[in-house]
């Protein structure tokens, strides 16, 4: 770790040797820099070649093999004037060759070291193959389920998200981004898609200028702080201005305010996309928004190299402008070591320790998976009092499906399914009768049912596998319906009426609707995409070699219709209590208008959410007991001791996420009802006490008020502790002039 003082004199350095490069540059190779072209899979083509050797190219993407990378650095460094080095940039979002949880299965396991480690292999493995930046991490606030995206995300909290930045960011880039087996990352997307409208995906986004920062920035910032070399602007629209024109994200946000040195990169094509969107009339005015917005690097389409050079010298945008464009990107290459180590050593593929990549991948998958439902403790399943179980389902044993979204490197045949693992956990005397009962999880025929009853009827249980396929949810892959897919209900009504024990285990990139499945079957295990070692997870999970320990990251609605659903919501004036709900079938003909007391809720259908956010079971159980404040009163600026115990009171080893929750109970602005403020993942034997403590800072209290500005407001809070947003543990304290 270098001081304070090494840092300064080293960027010194690099300022110097950027400002000595843009000298020597003519405006068309400067506008190379700018540049970010999708290489053709494990080609290098002439006319790449030749591009390169002409400076016109700043990185590439998507290409693998560490050869032709290696080939691309040598002809960047050898043969172009400059002997600039290329970025080269993959999405490696979850997993490279060892694939993880999907991430908002890694947000499951509230775990900032586990989340970390994924991301230091994930940067070990994806660097072998040349690649030297990552876009990752995807920081979008999601609140609808409906938004296929949604698996790409830290899911609805802005404190968990900004945890989980920190983590994976501090994975991917080490110590020292030049060390060979550190990547650098890109926040994305800037900012807001995760509100598209109708959680449709690259939809329209009205985020209004206090809800932008309070809940939707707050993990950018935090990931800007951790170091993140790079931004990533979104597709959407925010406010009327598309995020890859927009001057007030950009500039007023990004620069002005929080002073990013690091670049920014558009979306695919979004710069061209600004004429589509209806902003821009054409390509070349499409180039004068972006730049003029900030965004350094265009990705695939081609309005910078084609439009920039004229916008030059019509003096619309000026070479200066183009001069602090290219430097970000340059400074991104300096701090990577790019110049000194633009190759790289080509035995490093599939370097590492595959077996260590193996059981991080099982550790976190075990980590994600969340028990929803567990009656009468029917699991975890003891091995000696079944002799049959039978195994049921689409995703039993798809080496392919468990993987999830965004894996285009991962490694299948690494894969090891829940079949399998069922099958090598059990005891020699257990049969296992297996079923995939349909051939995917949309198939609309029943034509595996008879198959699939025959083997329930001769098991003791049933573990089921439904859920989504990987392909139903991420970009662009949103839906409308969040029922079980294709005839899985029916599958689940037609094996229920066995009479069989059911284990449900689900595996989806997002919440599924589970309100009326969860009459029918006796357990929910929500695996969401689980990763290369899905198989293992889960069954260690079932037998109870671990017990359960995610906690949902979102809330899950009851119906589609109770969306956007989320904890953190406002008061309103008119909150509903359990007084004032009526039922639309409890309403007699002829009641008026104002029969109800007028409060904020649906006829039809709970007020609350089937999940909240926080929960998850465990085969222990855990009381939350005397929690202490070191004081009730402090001066912005203090800071308060939280104290409480934590008992395992249940019979099993187990760990447990201890969170803790504040509202504040007045503000200029109004505040949500409640939020997250800090957690611990803690480990306890059956019976074990710890005393578990949180220093909570006014910094963290701190909220954007009604003129954008971060402050800390004197009044009262409340603050809890628990196991899940929905608990009661509760104490107050203030903050004093
Ligand atoms: C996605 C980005 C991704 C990029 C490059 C886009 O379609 O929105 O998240 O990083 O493609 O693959």
């Amino acid at each position: 770790m270098e001081t304070s003082e090494e840092t300064a004199k080293e960027s010194t350095t690099v300022e110097k040797k950027i400002t000595k490069l843009i000298q020597q540059m003519t405006v068309d190779e400067k506008i190379g820099q700018l540049s970010l072209v999708n290489s053709i899979y494990g080609k290098i083509s002439k006319s790449l070649k030749q591009t390169i050797a002409d400076g016109k190219i700043g990185g590439i993407l998507n290409e693998v093999d560490v050869n032709v990378v290696n080939e691309l650095q040598r002809i960047a460094r050898e043969e172009s004037r400059l002997g600039i080095p290329l970025l080269v940039g993959r999405d490696v979002i979850h997993g490279f060759k060892t694939i993880f949880p999907i991430p908002l299965g890694l947000s499951s396991t509230w775990n900032t070291e586990i989340v970390k480690q994924c991301g230091r292999i994930s940067a070990r493995e994806a660097s072998a193959a040349g690649i030297n930046w990552t876009f990752a991490p995807m920081l979008d606030i999601s609140r609808d389920p409906r938004w296929g995206r949604i698996a790409e995300s830290f899911g609805e909290d802005p404190y968990l998200s900004c945890e989980l930045a920190k983590a994976i960011i501090s994975g991917f880039q080490g110590d020292d981004l030049r060390n060979p087996d550190c990547i650098a990352a890109c926040a994305k997307h800037f900012a807001g898609y995760g509100a598209s409208e109708g959680g449709k995906d690259y939809n329209t986004t009205n985020i209004p200028e206090n809800e932008l920062r309070n809940v939707y920035l707050r993990p950018f910032k935090a990931a800007l702080d951790a170091g993140a070399v790079s931004v990533m602007t979104s597709f959407s629209d925010l406010n009327g201005i598309p995020a890859s024109a927009n001057v007030f994200l950009l500039k007023q946000i990004l620069r002005h305010e929080w002073h990013f040195e690091g670049f920014v990169v558009s979306d695919w094509e979004s710069i061209s996309q600004l004429s589509v969107h209806g902003l821009t009339a054409n390509n070349r005015e499409a180039a004068y928004e972006a730049a003029n917005a900030g965004v350094d690097m265009e990705m695939v389409s081609r309005t910078y190299a084609d439009h920039l050079a004229d916008l030059v010298r019509e003096e619309r945008i000026s070479e200066d402008q183009i001069d602090i464009m290219v430097s970000n990107i340059l400074r991104a290459k300096f701090r990577l070591g790019l110049f000194d180590t633009p190759l790289t050593k080509t035995d490093r593929a599939g370097n590492g320790k595959p077996h260590k990549h193996l059981e991080a991948a099982k550790q976190s998958a075990t980590q994600s998976c969340v028990l929803l439902e567990n009656r009468h403790g029917i699991l975890p399943l003891s091995k000696k009092e079944l002799s049959s179980i039978a195994v049921i389902g689409p995703l039993a044993d798809d080496p392919y499906e468990q993987l999830g979204t965004w894996i285009f490197d991962g490694d299948r045949d690494l894969s090891q399914t829940p079949l399998n693992a069922i099958k090598a956990i059990v005891d020699d005397s257990t049969e296992i009768h297996f079923c995939r009962a349909m051939e995917t999880t949309r198939s609309k025929t029943r034509k595996g049912f008879g198959e699939a009853i025959k083997v329930s009827e001769k098991s003791d249980l049933i573990i089921l596998f439904l859920g989504e396929e990987s392909v139903l949810s991420g970009e662009a892959h949103c839906r409308a319906d969040l029922n079980m897919p294709g005839n899985q209900n029916e599958l689940i009504d037609e094996i229920a009426k066995t009479g069989k024990p059911i284990i449900l285990v689900i595996m989806a990139g997002r919440p599924l609707l589970l309100e009326e499945i969860r009459k029918k079957v006796d357990s929910i295990l929500y695996a969401w995409h689980p990763g290369t070692m899905a198989g293992p997870a889960i069954a260690d999970l079932l037998f109870g070699i671990e017990s359960p320990s995610g906690k949902l990251p979102v809330t899950f609605p009851r119906a589609v219709g109770q969306i956007p659903i989320y904890y953190n919501h406002k008061n309103t004036g008119r909150p509903a209590t359990d007084e004032s709900i009526i039922k639309i079938d409890d309403i007699k003909p002829g009641t008026p208008q104002h029969s109800s007391g007028d409060t904020s809720f649906y006829l039809d259908i709970d007020n609350l959410p089937l999940y909240p956010f926080g929960y998850g079971l465990s085969y222990s159980e855990f009381k939350y007991s005397h929690l202490k404040l070191d004081k009730h009163r402090i001066k912005s600026g203090e800071s308060i001791k939280i104290n409480f115990d934590l008992t395992n009171t249940g019979r099993f080893e187990a760990e447990e996420v201890a969170q803790l929750y504040i509202r504040d109970l007045v503000g200029s602005v109004t505040r949500p009802v409640k939020e997250l403020k800090g957690f611990k993942k803690v480990r306890l034997r059956a019976g074990e006490t710890a005393s578990i403590s949180f220093e909570l800072a006014t910094d963290y209290l701190a909220f954007y008020g009604r003129d954008s500005k971060l402050i800390t407001e004197p009044g009262k809070f409340h603050l809890w502790v628990g196991g899940c947003s929905d608990t009661d543990l509760c104490a107050e304290f203030e903050i004093i002039e």
